[in-house]
């Protein structure tokens, strides 16, 4: 975690008065006002950074958002402070601190994590100029929080290792014997963990139980997805479950970890083919309500979902009509599962795969 808040420039009153009036319009500019006027808990309420600042609870990978909030910072003067952390430990902390949390906004990698803090009831409604920005497959049917990106689970192969026919037709083969010592994965991540929520919404509590079991038998675990290729490209295991931009990342860059490796999906509707949803929400505590709001608006509007597709993450855009970066297999090429990401049961997955001795 690190906290990337500098204090916020003491603006000249013209200057702030101007560009609070560009920003935000009379309605939120007067409610931003009587929030200021309030006081805050949250330090991150400085009246003389003229159009506000927010806290960002981020679990979404630290450069992507990082790119979000300095372009919504230049859009709009909205100061953005983030704080970076997993996914679970986030989603926990929120919890814990309930009502007091200074968060305004949180951000996942994967929907389990946002479906925690809304079981807990601690989110407000998203707006609905925002809900209207993301087609309902990418959000969850209750409105209280959002997709903001997607990301698919791959099967990540060495090919000298294994040929097209050698390959799993499902990722539920990948408990049989025969795969014993020759796959991969980061049961700790919660990237991983999310694949195991959609094979427990899929097939039951009995069938993941099963695979987890053969799971431990059979795979190597390494800290991290980015470990699992390493460990695929070096030939330690066949294959690895792990998400689709891995592989993409380190080809744009020198290609080092991933030059004997090559992507498989497992699509028709598998659950190897989850498409996992990354969120983003408003915690109903915030006090700067109409910032926040505005925050998520932006990252799901045409320049945020722009990010995703041109920028370095190579994660979907799921929102505003913005097509993925030209490098990916499209969304609709991906045969993924339909599932509401708000059914996705972090905590019993947790709960099957320590049971499972796999955390
Ligand atoms: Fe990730």
């Amino acid at each position: 975690m690190r906290a990337t808040g500098a204090p916020a420039p003491h603006t000249g009153r013209t200057g702030a008065w101007r560009r609070r009036t560009l920003a935000l319009g009379g309605a939120v500019l007067a409610s931003a006002l009587v929030l200021a006027g309030c006081g805050s808990s949250d330090s991150s309420s400085d009246s003389s950074s003229g159009a506000g600042e927010i806290t960002v609870y981020n679990a979404q990978h630290d450069s992507l958002t990082q790119a979000w909030a300095d372009e919504f910072t230049a859009e709009t003067g909205v100061k953005v402070n983030l704080r970076n952390g997993g996914d679970s430990e986030m989603a926990a902390q929120l919890v814990a601190e309930g009502s007091k949390s200074p968060a305004d906004v949180f951000l996942t990698e994967n929907s389990p994590a946002m479906a925690q803090v809304e079981t807990a009831g601690l989110f407000a409604d998203v707006d609905p100029a925002t809900i209207a920005q993301v087609p309902e497959q990418f959000r969850p049917s209750t409105g209280k929080w959002t997709g903001i990106a997607a990301r698919s689970t791959v099967f990540a192969y060495n090919k000298d290792k294994l040929v097209e026919d050698q390959l799993p037709v499902s990722i539920m083969d990948l408990q049989d014997p025969s795969w014993q010592g020759r796959w991969g994965a980061s049961p700790s991540g919660a990237d991983f963990q999310a694949i195991v929520s959609a094979m427990l919404e899929l097939k039951g509590a009995d069938a993941t139980k099963t695979w987890l079991e053969g799971m431990k038998a059979n795979a190597k675990t390494y800290q991290g997805n980015s470990a699992v290729m390493k460990g695929v490209n070096a030939g330690e295991i066949d294959g690895g479950v792990i998400y689709h931009y891995y592989w993409f990342g380190d080809q744009a860059k020198t290609g080092e970890n991933s030059k004997n490796v090559t992507l498989h999906y497992f699509k028709n509707e598998d659950p190897g083919a989850f498409v996992s949803i990354s969120g983003g929400g408003v915690l109903e505590s915030s006090k700067n309500q109409d910032q926040a709001q505005q925050f998520l608006q932006f990252i799901t509007g045409k320049k945020g979902q722009e990010i995703l597709q041109t920028g370095t993450s190579f994660e979907y855009p799921v929102g505003s009509d913005i097509a993925a970066n030209p490098a990916l297999v499209p969304l609709d090429q991906l045969q993924y599962p339909a599932i509401d990401p708000e059914k996705l049961n972090g905590p019993e997955v947790v709960d099957l795969m320590t049971a499972a001795g796999l955390i």
